[in-house]
């Protein structure tokens, strides 16, 4: 059935998603120049918008009640491409909703990151067995563990916690962790899953270790081809997957109101769309 679609993407100004869209490419730029370029266009593109944080290679603001996350190089790129294509598989994080063509901007679903280790720890229970469940579907973990430097990648959805942060978690599809004994078969060393041991050769590795030995071309490439509906406009009908839609809506058809609209955007509804803002 047809469905509504609602690009935030193109909500934004055009001027605005021409001088975003520019920055990953600034190659000489250093990161913190970056992110006051962005500063200086949201605020000069008139928008309400509110700066929410500052990863290692994203800049992260909220519109419309979304987080917008802005890629500042290529590694960020990367991150929000990875964060698209496997947000379906992991549930249990702050949902991809939107992304545009080659990964510059993603719009995930606002939720406010933990502001301590203490009160991340307040959720561990919940916390490890998501992280268990990953690891017994086989996802390589990275930068999500219990561990002290990764509390802001967890943050809260209507009081239980999601992973923020996932642009390093790997499929198992994805067999690019290896132990240098040449063996793949590695586990989680403990409750933190931070680290992994080698069931070969008992040699550890850290999971900044493993995901070192992955550039971030290879990342790129691994997530070119994740489908989604193209946009190119705010909003658009388009062919809706039945599986996306909520019950209610599955008995009452097309949603007609902003409200329900909002509540059944998904990867299938959200686009691919916007030719590097630049159309
Ligand atoms: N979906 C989100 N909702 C609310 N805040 C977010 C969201 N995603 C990220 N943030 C905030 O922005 C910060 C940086 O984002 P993050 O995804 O961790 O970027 P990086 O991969 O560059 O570290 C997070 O620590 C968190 O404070
Ligand atoms: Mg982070
Ligand atoms: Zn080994």
């Amino acid at each position: 059935m047809d469905v509504k679609y609602v690009s935030r993407i193109h909500a934004l100004p055009l001027e605005l998603r021409m001088k975003l869209g520019e920055l990953p490419y600034q190659y000489g730029m250093r990161a913190s120049t970056k992110r006051d370029k962005a500063i200086e266009a949201l605020n000069d593109s008139g928008i309400e918008w509110t700066e929410i944080g500052t990863g290692t290679n994203r800049f992260i603001f909220r519109y419309d009640s979304y987080a917008f996350k802005l890629a500042l190089d290529e590694e960020g790129m990367a991150d929000n491409m990875q964060e698209w294509a496997i947000c379906d598989m992991l549930k249990d994080v702050a949902y991809a909703n939107e992304i545009s063509r080659r990964g510059h901007l993603l719009v995930a679903s606002y939720c406010p990151a933990f502001t301590s280790f203490t009160e991340m720890n307040f959720y561990q229970h919940e916390i490890i067995q998501i992280l268990k469940r990953w690891t017994d579907e086989g996802f390589l973990l990275g930068d999500v563990g219990l561990v002290s430097e990764n509390y802001a990648n967890w943050g809260l959805q209507n009081g239980k916690p999601v992973c923020i942060d996932y642009g390093y978690i790997f499929p198992s599809s994805v067999d690019l962790f290896g132990c240098v004994c040449g063996s793949h078969r590695m586990v989680p060393l403990n409750q933190t899953y931070s680290e992994y041991k080698c069931m070969d050769c008992q040699r550890r590795y850290t999971d900044r270790d493993l995901r070192s030995r992955i550039s971030t071309e290879q990342r790129l490439q691994l997530f070119n081809n994740v489908k989604g509906v193209e946009m190119h406009s705010v909003e658009e009908m388009h062919e809706c997957n039945e599986k996306y839609l909520i019950n209610e809506q599955r008995t009452a058809g097309v949603p007609t109101k902003w409200e329900t609209i909002y509540s059944i955007i998904s990867k299938e509804h959200f686009s691919r769309g916007l030719d590097d803002f630049n159309e």
